[in-house]
């Protein structure tokens, strides 16, 4: 992985680069709301190639080119047939001739990375199976325009070990946070995953940990976390899942039980009624929609260091 050109994942990226796209996205929110749109991606395009369903991801990373100037297109994943009409390598080698950054959201991991790897331009994962590192991004901003320093803050993930709860264990991890995962047995992140992130956590002195009640996991957390329980691509899983899931809502109980300071995010698309309540997403605590507003700014900065570091601005 090119840490210089790609945004695949945020654990490699390290603490300063973090905290630096963090810094930069708080900026570009402010110059936003003071001075309106800029012209600082004049000339360049992005293309978003997405295999699943997106809302956000796909609004943010538009207008997040429209508002500096830039362009963005979509490229519809069914008609290029990557591997199915010519090779992945081939459709790399047309990208980077016309385009300067690709965004891609993908059932593999392995395709983003492997498009990276190809291509000559800056590849941007806009979440696969295994990550999301544009939310954890979001969440990071928004986490500090409501609690400041992040330093010793608790985020407890509520429900399954999926694409974002790993990133937002790696955004702890950097932060100096500490993280919590609240699933049912069998749902935990992968041990290699685990093992990679925890001596991230012990080198700041702060805790990683994988609790199955999700009462006792949530007490005098600063940060509560909802996801779907079924993720993209995982449809057919569905009725076996649910029935595991369901004392893992966020509700107003699970809610008091963590304390007056807790606030509550998620990354949408919510299930209302399955892992989160219409009480608890529409009451004062929630802050799951200044987290989407700061898809926008956060992508914003990710693509500004992304075009910084290859020469593009
Ligand atoms: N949170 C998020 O990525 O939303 P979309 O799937 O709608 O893009
Ligand atoms: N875990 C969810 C996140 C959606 C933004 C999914 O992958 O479908």
């Amino acid at each position: 992985m090119n840490l210089q050109k790609d945004l695949i994942d945020l654990l490699p990226l390290g603490e300063q680069a973090v905290q630096e796209l963090l810094a930069d996205a708080a900026i570009q929110k402010a110059r936003l709301r003071q001075n309106g749109p800029d012209t600082e991606f004049a000339g360049r395009t992005a293309a978003l190639y997405f295999e699943k369903p997106s809302l956000r991801t796909r609004v943010t990373f538009e207008v997040a080119m429209n508002q500096k100037g830039g362009q963005a297109l979509h490229l519809d994943a069914g008609s290029i047939g990557i591997g199915k009409r010519e090779s992945l390598a081939d459709v790399a080698r047309n990208l980077e001739r016309w385009l300067d950054v690709l965004v891609c959201r993908t059932y593999s991991h392995e395709l983003v990375e492997s498009l990276a790897k190809l291509a000559k331009i800056p590849v941007i994962n806009a979440l696969t199976d295994i990550s999301h590192p544009c939310q954890a991004l979001a969440f990071g901003l928004t986490a500090r325009e409501h609690r400041g320093d992040l330093q010793g803050l608790t985020v407890v993930f509520v429900g399954d070990g999926n694409n974002v709860a790993r990133s937002l264990a790696e955004l702890a991890a950097l932060c100096a946070m500490n993280f919590v995962l609240a699933c049912p047995p069998g749902f935990e992140l992968p041990e290699s995953f685990v093992r990679q992130v925890v001596p991230e956590f012990h080198r700041r002195g702060t805790r990683f940990e994988t609790i199955h009640d999700p009462k006792e996991a949530v007490r005098g957390a600063d940060f509560l976390y909802s996801d779907v329980w079924v993720s993209m691509g995982q449809e057919g899983q569905k009725g076996e899942k649910v029935s595991h899931f369901l004392p893992y809502q966020i509700n107003s109980e699970l809610l008091e039980i963590a304390g007056s300071q807790a606030l509550v995010s998620h990354c949408l698309p919510a299930h209302r009624g399955e892992e989160i309540t219409d009480l608890v997403m529409d009451g004062e605590k929630a802050v799951c929609f200044d987290e989407a507003e700061n898809r926008l700014h956060a992508q914003k900065a990710v693509i500004r260091r992304l075009f910084r570091s290859t020469g593009r601005l």
